[in-house]
């Protein structure tokens, strides 16, 4: 635990960056996410007309820890402290794109990644779209029930336009999600090709007030996440309590330098009420 927490602390440290999010400590007041922003009015209700829309069901969202943003669990507490530090973080400096990073696999990046778009998406004032560029083990699909016809595969092999590899989860309002249909072979040149900037770029002019969340593959077991780092304005890393080598977070941190940090999430920690 300790081990774990020094090391996050060492790595915001070197950072230079703010206290960071570890949601389940408790410490962290949770804002409404409107004084975070500057006062506009809620978007008008989204009509979704390319976009397929799918409902998944609630016995696949449970078993894969995806939670209910509204409710008092631990978990989507922790989720909506979360979020309103990402926000804080990210408004300060008018960026809207985020990459959820860990060192290794299986540490938390598609559960936290999902269960902060889905928190982001739930506050009234923001949209939220959900990319699944981990090419190595493309989850975010399965974790939610769906079988994409087409996917971000699709779209960054030219085999599909973006606009025809979107999902809207129903009774996720502003959420939607631009998952993988298969992994990919040549998946780091691909993710620092032009089709994948055209796609970055894309997203972000199709969307101007949504938040783009990236889910990729681990740091250290490939070079995905690296190559993919210039094109996110900023990161979230996860860390996983007694999986996660203090030596291998403090490497990944460093590996990320040039890309800003706008928090840590301690997963499975053993103190947190909730696991998370
Ligand atoms: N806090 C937790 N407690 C228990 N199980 C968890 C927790 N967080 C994630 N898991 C489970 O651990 C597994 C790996 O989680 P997840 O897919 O989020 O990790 P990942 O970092 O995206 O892995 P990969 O690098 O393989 O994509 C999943 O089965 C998930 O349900
Ligand atoms: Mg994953």
């Amino acid at each position: 635990m300790d081990r774990i927490r020094k090391a996050l602390d060492l790595a915001r440290l070197e950072r230079s960056q703010p206290s960071e999010v570890e949601s389940h400590e408790g410490n962290v007041r949770e804002l409404p996410a409107e004084l975070l922003t500057k006062p506009r009015a809620a978007p008008p209700p989204i009509t979704y007309t390319r976009t397929k829309v799918f409902s998944p069901a609630a016995e696949v969202l449970e078993r894969n820890r995806i939670v209910n943003p509204g409710s008092r669990e631990e978990a989507a507490v922790a989720f909506r402290m979360l979020r309103t530090q990402v926000l804080q973080r990210m408004n300060a400096h008018g960026w809207r794109s985020l990459a959820v990073f860990s060192p290794c696999a299986e540490d938390g990046k598609t559960t936290t990644a999902i269960n902060l778009a889905v928190s982001l998406a739930n506050d009234h004032l923001h949209t939220a779209v959900l990319v699944d560029f981990d090419f190595k083990h493309p989850t975010v699909a399965s974790r939610v029930g769906l079988a994409p016809v087409l996917g971000s595969d699709d779209a960054i092999s030219h085999r599909a336009a973006v606009e025809d590899c979107l999902y809207h989860p129903e009774g996720f309002d502003r959420l939607v999600l631009f998952p993988a249909r298969a992994p990919l072979s040549h998946s780091s040149e691909l993710l620092a090709g032009p089709r994948s900037r055209e796609i970055v770029s894309e997203l972000r002019s199709r969307y101007p007030d949504r938040i783009i969340i990236y889910d990729l593959p681990p740091v250290l077991t490939a070079d995905d996440a690296l190559a993919f780092a210039p094109l996110v304005e900023c990161g979230l890393v996860v860390a996983s309590e007694g999986r996660t080598r203090r030596d291998d977070l403090v490497r990944t941190v460093e590996l990320l330098e040039k890309t800003p940090i706008v928090g840590t999430v301690l997963n499975r920690a053993v103190d947190a009420v909730s696991g998370y």
